[in-house]
């Protein structure tokens, strides 16, 4: 693999919270351009915390971080990592904090350096993009779970990065909004690495599931996709995929 696409290199990461055993114990991960992985693991098991060490709102106690060919291990390394790596947050309410959609979702653009109507000019966009045109001037903090959730993924697409981490993305929405988050993903040209429970949707829009297990991603149970036969929530007849 060319060193150029290999994205993040992580080694023998190891992490645990202050007075609790550790989280991540020697986990490896190497994450390539293009790729599209869905992570899987019983809650707990350390998938979030996984995500917040590859930003750097974490830092491990042990291992290396390598992130666009650039070890990554003061503050200042991640300011790159977090302008090229956009993280849907578990929890919405994690994501939005101005007061309009609007506001929310031009902020990114806006730190980026571009000009206030470029930035809205995004954000509009991608709210578009979206479905959510006529959402511009609603409180984020007003909307529905599942409009918070389209709105997150708006202010990260918003700031046009090279990889998705996306926490959840699905999880307690209702079939019409996972929809939508699916088609967006499925739709954009972009690298990302989907944790989720629902393996209906990893089968869909990953090319491959790892599972994580004591601390560690398992690769040797990588579930090869698109060989299996099965139904759909609302599909009537059974299919093989191709
Ligand atoms: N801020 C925190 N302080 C202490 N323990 C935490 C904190 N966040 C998560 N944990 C613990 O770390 C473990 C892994 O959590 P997390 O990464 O959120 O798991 P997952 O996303 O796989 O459900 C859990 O046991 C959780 O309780
Ligand atoms: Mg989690």
């Amino acid at each position: 693999m060319d060193s150029n696409n290999l994205f993040i290199n992580l080694t023998d990461i190891s992490f645990s919270y202050p007075g609790s055993p550790n989280v991540l114990e020697g986990l490896d991960l190497r994450f390539s351009r293009n790729e599209k992985i869905g992570l899987m693991g019983p809650n707990g098991c350390g998938k979030t915390t996984l995500f917040h060490i590859i930003m750097g709102l974490l830092k491990p106690l042990s291992g290396k971080i390598e992130i666009f060919g650039k070890t990554a291990k003061e503050e200042k390394d991640f300011i790159d990592v977090r302008r090229k790596i956009g993280l849907l947050f578990q929890d919405a309410d994690d994501q939005l904090f101005s007061p309009t959609v609007l506001e929310d979702v031009a902020f990114g653009p806006l730190n980026l350096g571009k000009s206030k109507d470029e930035a809205i000019d995004i954000a509009r966009k991608t709210l578009d993009f979206l479905g959510l045109s006529g959402f511009e001037d609603r409180f984020t903090y007003k909307l529905s779970g599942g409009e918070k959730r389209l709105v997150s993924l708006a202010t990260v697409l918003a700031m046009e990065p090279e990889i998705l981490l996306l926490d959840e993305p699905t999880t307690g929405l209702d079939e019409k909004t996972k929809t939508k988050i699916k088609k967006a993903l499925s739709e954009l040209d972009l690298s990302y690495i989907l944790i989720s429970h629902e393996f209906d949707l990893l089968s869909e829009i990953t090319d491959s599931i790892y599972t994580m297990d004591k601390g560690k991603i398992i690769f040797d149970e990588k579930v090869h996709l698109h060989e299996h036969l099965h139904a759909h929530p609302h599909g009537s007849y059974r299919h093989e995929h191709e």
